[in-house]
């Protein structure tokens, strides 16, 4: 498969920059999440408008527990008071929700919030949102191998496809492309699998200052991209 891309069918983005923004301004770590946590409707609404279908947004990785303490509760409470503020809005723009990653280490309150706006949102047919939340990519393709053996699989039966099947993402496109703001160059244990063939696209724009300009700007470059998954 080969040819020019237009309009990726699936975003994943790693949303970095928040702490850096927040000092930027001599704000707190937990004032910069807050921001971050702000622009998610901005960039939803926008990817949305532009008829993107899948969006993941990795929100917080496994490794992400290794913070202070009080960095980790801010960041969970954040997670809690989004979805109070935002699974209306997402329902009433017919998005459907979804969570990757351990869902069992959470809160039980937040537990129950993650599943019943999973449960509300679950017939909209717009566009797909998914969360990555105590997600880690290592850890996803450890349990796909455990749920494998778990089941007997027999060997012959096992390839690509149905081992895609056995990730969170089942049933999710790969991404055609990924974006990490913030200024790194690295994928922070996301999407590992998945990402095989996404192009890659770094920002240095931090992530509560990524804007509707600044995502015309990524699917522009997008635009520009020949994708040959090894072809020709
Ligand atoms: C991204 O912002 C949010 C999470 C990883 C939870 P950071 O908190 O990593 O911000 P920087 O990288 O320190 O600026
Ligand atoms: C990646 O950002 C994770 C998220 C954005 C949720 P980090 O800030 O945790 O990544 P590193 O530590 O710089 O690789
Ligand atoms: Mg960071």
């Amino acid at each position: 498969m080969s040819g020019e891309s237009s309009l990726p069918c699936h975003v994943a983005i790693i949303m970095d920059g928040n702490g850096r923004w927040a000092r930027q301004r001599g704000l707190s770590r937990l004032e910069g999440h807050r921001a971050g946590a702000k622009n998610v409707r901005r960039v939803v609404n926008a990817f949305a408008d532009h008829g993107v279908k899948y969006l993941t947004l990795f929100a917080f990785s496994t490794e992400n527990w290794s913070r202070p303490q009080k960095e980790v509760e801010g960041l969970l409470g954040l997670l809690s008071e989004s979805i109070d503020k935002e699974t209306q809005f997402f329902h009433r723009a017919n998005i459907k929700l979804r969570h990757v990653g351990e869902v069992d280490r959470l809160p039980l309150e937040l537990q129950r919030k993650v599943k019943a706006a999973i449960e509300l949102t679950k017939d909209n047919t717009g566009m797909i949102l998914c969360l990555a939340f105590d997600y880690g990519s290592r850890s996803e393709i450890v349990d796909a191998v455990r749920c494998i053996k778990e089941g007997n699989v027999s060997t012959g039966d096992i390839n690509e496809a149905m081992f895609s099947g056995y990730l969170g993402t089942q049933g999710i496109p790969d991404p055609d492309l990924v974006i990490r703001t913030g200024g790194e160059m690295r994928l922070s244990n996301f999407l590992l699998w998945q990402a095989a063939y996404s192009e890659l696209y770094f920002t240095p724009v931090l992530w509560p200052d990524f804007s509707e300009k600044e995502i015309d700007k990524a699917l522009l470059d997008y635009r520009q991209r020949q994708r040959r998954f090894g072809s020709l």
